[in-house]
């Protein structure tokens, strides 16, 4: 099983906290499943730009930029594992500027469920305060691309030590890492209502501009034609839709 961990944090190796929490998470998932294989990628590893808006994503399906930063290989890498663990530090009251970069440039995804049954676990770091705020946008953010979010881990490090302590946060860490393993096998459990709506608006909105466009002789947006193309349009809800994913992928 392979488990990919973006860590959104600019601090380096053994200065960053968030960096550090997401290792452990990952030495608490790898014992319990011996045979994970673990990749964890921080920003230098990671150059992504900020989106320019020319919204080619939704309406050709491609991002022009993607042939100039790590962006397109950040994508392969996501799609390609069986697990993502997504960690941010909290700047500014929020995730960080690297990890909103990397949620921008993939907002096509959240119009087509790109991800759809992806288990994710999410963790946000900070100093003060601002954790839960972080780790909820962020989850709410993987959840509308059809992610199966296990658990949210909203941390706070301790003064300047770079060690999170307390029993509290660890149990809540070993917690995690079983629905991760949970979600993994029970994907359908862990999609969210706030998908599930998103998924039920945007079905209605794509199918009436099917129709007008249709009777205009106008072609669709990329964005609709995948949506059909991948049969979400036939589903009455996202758990129907993984479900025949499932079918289509055994
Ligand atoms: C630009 C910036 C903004 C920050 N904003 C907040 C904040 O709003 N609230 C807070 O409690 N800590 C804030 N912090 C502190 C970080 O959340 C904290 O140092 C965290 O450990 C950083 O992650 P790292 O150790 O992985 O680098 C901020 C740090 C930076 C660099």
């Amino acid at each position: 099983m392979k488990i990919l961990a973006l860590v959104f944090a600019a601090r380096r190796e053994e200065k960053s906290a968030t960096l550090r929490m997401t290792n452990e998470l990952c030495g608490m998932i790898g014992r319990r499943c011996p045979d994970a294989a673990f990749e964890v990628l921080t920003m230098s590893e990671l150059p992504v730009q900020a989106c320019v808006g020319c919204k080619s994503c939704f309406l050709e399906g491609f991002c022009p930029q993607d042939g100039e930063d790590g962006m397109a290989e950040l994508r392969r890498k996501v799609k390609d594992c069986d697990a993502l663990i997504a960690a941010t530090p909290v700047y500014m009251c929020s995730v960080s500027g690297w990890c909103k970069n990397f949620l921008d440039r993939c907002a096509r995804w959240c119009h087509v469920f790109e991800l759809l049954g992806k288990p994710c676990l999410v963790l946000s770091v900070t100093a003060v305060s601002g954790s839960e705020r972080a780790a909820a946008y962020l989850s709410e953010c993987l959840e509308v691309m059809g992610c199966a979010v296990a658990a949210r881990l909203p941390l706070q490090r301790q003064g300047d030590g770079l060690v999170i302590g307390g029993e509290k946060a660890r149990a809540a860490m070993e917690s995690a890492a079983d629905s991760l393993l949970d979600a993994v096998g029970h994907p359908e459990q862990y999609l969210s209502e706030l998908a599930e709506g998103q998924f039920q608006s945007l079905r209605q909105s794509y199918r009436a501009l099917e129709t007008f466009r249709t009777l205009t002789g106008q072609s669709c947006p990329d964005e609709v034609n995948t949506f059909r193309r991948r049969g979400l349009m036939g589903c009455a809800s996202l758990r129907e839709a993984l479900r025949q994913k499932g079918r289509a992928e055994a």
